[in-house]
């Protein structure tokens, strides 16, 4: 059997023009858009990639954006102070602060300073509370979390009763996306098993997974023989691996990436799996602009 490739570029095109086509109604009803302000700090050019491709995208939907990019040695004061400006900004419904920040800017208290209505990555204590509690009072899923559930519902996977199985902890995959899943609701009432680094017998767990979801940060973790046949296979795993020549620019050298899932091996075995690059990637940013949108129509109550 050959696994149903979930390819995260097509959603993401899709979400895009329901995005857009909201965009639209909104300004034609209410003579606002959406907007996003995302803060940088220093030329991290990961970082820099990232807030670009962020902003990129929110022009393209016609929100109102600004990228504002402070010097390396900004202090933790004056950061602290521009997250209050844009707090205090009618114009702005979504403030992002691209991490990791510099060493000597406390990364908790910056996130802590955004207003949680606001938080569009959905990483102030308020809203990792409210995913907590589910339902309704869920305001900004965090945006990777979010596009892994959209990716499952939109390729049909039945989620209700299935065992989910969470390869990782961390607080902006692993944590939020078991919590998304255990909600009661559509695209959810799953039973969710988080596996990490402590757990004996991972791959035991991993085998009775319906649904797999690898975000550890490491290429190869997961081997085909854990995946059960016919499951759906989420890999979160960024990882690179080497380099290449660009296909478009030869001279020019780009990364080789690899998920946690070895790929060509698990399509074989699994029923959906999504390839890296171009699964769970493009997601991310479209979350965001999605969260941007949400925080605009709750403002206006539509
Ligand atoms: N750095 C890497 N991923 C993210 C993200 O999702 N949000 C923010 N703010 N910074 C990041």
């Amino acid at each position: 059997m050959t696994a149903q490739i979930i390819k995260g570029t097509e959603i993401r095109d899709q979400i895009l023009e329901e995005i857009a086509a909201d965009v639209k109604e909104i300004k034609e009803k209410h003579n606002v858009v959406p907007g996003l302000v995302t803060i940088l700090v220093g030329e991290d050019p990961a970082s820099m990639s990232y807030v670009t491709a962020k902003i990129k995208t929110a022009k393209e939907l016609g929100f109102h954006e600004i990228q504002d990019t402070q010097p390396v040695d900004i202090s933790e004061e004056d950061l602290l102070g521009l997250v209050d400006k844009y707090n205090k900004d009618d114009s702005i419904n979504g403030i992002l602060v691209q991490l990791p920040l510099p060493k000597g800017i406390d990364d908790k208290k910056v996130l802590n300073a955004i207003d949680p209505d606001k938080d569009v990555d959905g990483f102030h204590p308020v809203n990792v509370g409210r995913l907590m509690i589910g339902g309704d009072e869920i305001k900004f899923p965090p945006c990777t979390p979010a596009g892994i559930q959209e990716m499952i519902v939109r390729a049909g996977v039945e989620t209700s009763g299935a065992e989910v199985v969470v390869v990782g902890r961390s607080n902006i995959v692993g944590k939020p996306i078991a919590n998304l899943m255990l909600q009661k609701g559509d695209g959810a009432n799953s039973t969710v098993t988080i596996v990490h680094t402590r757990t004996k017998n991972m791959d035991e767990h991993c085998k009775r997974a319906d649904i797999l979801i690898v975000a550890a940060g490491v290429a190869g973790l997961v081997k085909p023989e854990w995946i059960k046949p016919g499951a759906c296979v989420i890999d979160v795993g960024v990882n690179r691996v080497g380099e290449k020549p660009s296909k478009k620019n030869p001279d020019r050298m780009v990364a080789i990436l690899k998920g946690d899932v070895d790929f060509d091996e698990a399509k074989e075995i699994a029923g959906y799996i999504t390839p890296v690059p171009g699964g769970v990637g493009p997601m991310t940013i479209t979350m965001l602009m999605r969260n941007t949108l949400r925080s605009l129509k709750f403002k206006l109550g539509i």
